[in-house]
């Protein structure tokens, strides 16, 4: 049997984009290519981008031009643009860069085996259509393989919402959700696999609306369909807009044991005169309202954010604002950005912040969320809590899981009594920089 061919994926952006990333290297693994960790041995290098920000799209153009010595060196080396910069750029991708052979946009994935049956013939393949089949369809089921206690699960893509500064709208397209059976079905393969944690994904995770028995069903029934599998223990979900927290939805936090305490809701910015520049469509209060509705029904929530800095037109009157709401919230953790100007957006047009303000500021908001999440994780010392064990730690006889509230957590556990997929009760005795430390209840 001839040699198999040697596959590199590199991932950049989301974790939608790790998902996919799997599911692309499941695809070609069906073309007899297995996965490896290093460019320089690869038949076949597959960059998944991501173009939210400039920065990131960038960093796709500088790593093509790593490749240049590689590709002279080895001229059946194929190389592959995929995600969210191929969607944007398409064609451009291969005028600017003359290594590439192919260019496959998010919703062309299915197609993938083909386009690189194309490029090995020595094409230069470009698919970035919005097709109306159903790629998850098309791609099948997945391997059996056994796997890690925890997994990605991609339930619904794209974005209707066009806020100003995002290019999700143009790159993913429009909202879709996948149908309730075929999620169910993933889901109780990953389970079967030896999956014990699914964290449903979604540009607008809380906007599904996935055909069911009975019509369709939204996030919240989904989430109590997939808590009736055996051997899930647990269920979280991201990414979600506040205007789509629906009432059985923030109910589910309350009664769903299996829903994890822990909720990455982005708010952007805490001025009603930005929001409303943004087009986010909700305010500063009544995100603030679906916060404490959320806390009515699950008090010991963790909250998650994404925050820009810098939005055109932002005033320090406005970031106050923002960091006036961070303080109202306390968030266990937060992602934030200055402001990066997307072409094509409606923002990108608009009066720019200049760039010293936009880093004084995010050095500002930044020293405030880090206060927060360390507040909030150093009082998790004494509480006892849910760790899913992933792998062992650093140290030997140390075991590391993930907490209910997503916190790192280290136990010491000299017997090897814990395994990797195990879900026990910790009681926290100590609080590091990044991490809790633990004792087995
Ligand atoms: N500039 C800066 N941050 C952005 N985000 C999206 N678009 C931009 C942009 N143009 C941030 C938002 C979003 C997260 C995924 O990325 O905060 O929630
Ligand atoms: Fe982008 Fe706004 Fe849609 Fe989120 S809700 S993907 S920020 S357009």
């Amino acid at each position: 049997m001839a040699d198999p061919k040697k596959l590199f994926v590199k991932t950049y952006g989301c974790q939608m984009n790790v998902y996919d990333s799997e599911r692309m290297s499941e695809a070609l693994a069906g073309e007899g290519y297995v996965a490896t960790d290093t460019a320089e041995d690869a038949d076949l290098i597959l960059l998944n981008t991501c173009h939210i920000r400039e920065k990131a799209a960038e960093k796709v153009y500088s790593e093509l031009g790593r490749y240049k010595e590689l590709k002279a060196a080895r001229p059946d080396l194929r190389i592959g643009v995929a995600g969210c910069v191929a969607q944007a750029e398409g064609e451009e991708i291969l005028r600017r860069q003359p290594l590439v052979d192919l260019v496959v946009g998010p919703q062309s994935y299915h197609r993938l085996p083909d386009l690189v049956g194309q490029a090995r013939g020595g094409a230069r393949a470009v698919d970035t259509d919005f097709p109306e089949e159903d790629k998850f369809a098309r791609m099948g089921s997945r391997p059996k393989a056994a796997r890690g206690p925890t997994a990605f699960l991609t339930v619904q893509e794209g974005c209707d919402k066009f806020c100003a500064f995002c290019v999700v709208p143009y790159t993913r397209g429009a909202e879709m959700s996948r149908p309730v059976a075929q999620v169910m079905s993933e889901a109780r393969d990953l389970v079967e696999r030896g999956v014990r944690e699914i964290t449903l994904l979604g540009q607008n995770v809380n906007a599904y609306h996935g055909a069911g028995p009975g019509g369709d069903w939204s996030l919240a029934r989904l989430i109590r369909g997939l808590a009736e599998i055996d051997g899930l223990e647990r269920i979280r979900f991201t990414t979600s807009h506040p205007n789509d927290m629906d009432d059985d939805l923030i109910a589910a936090h309350g009664d769903c044991d299996k829903l994890m305490p822990y909720l990455h809701l982005p708010v952007q910015a805490g001025s009603d005169r930005i929001l409303k520049r943004m087009n986010r469509n909700h305010t500063a209060d009544s995100y603030l309202r679906v916060i404490e509705r959320l806390r009515a029904a699950r008090p010991d929530l963790h909250l998650s954010g994404d925050f820009i800095v810098g939005f055109p037109e932002e005033t320090e009157a406005d970031f106050q604002a923002t960091l006036d709401l961070i303080a109202a919230v306390e968030y266990g953790s937060a992602f934030s950005f200055k402001y990066s100007t997307r072409p094509g957006t409606p923002a990108a047009e608009r009066d720019q912040v200049p760039e010293d303000v936009k880093a004084e500021r995010l050095q500002r908001l930044q020293a405030l969320l880090s206060r927060q999440q360390r507040a909030l994780q150093d009082a998790m010392v004494g509480r006892e809590v849910g760790v899913l064990f992933e792998k062992p730690g650093r140290m030997p006889g140390q075991m590391v899981g993930k907490s209910d509230y997503l916190h790192a957590v280290h136990v010491a556990d000299a017997q090897g009594t814990v395994a990797p997929g195990d879900l026990r009760r910790v009681r926290i005795t100590a609080s590091g920089p990044n991490s809790l430390t633990g004792a087995l209840v």
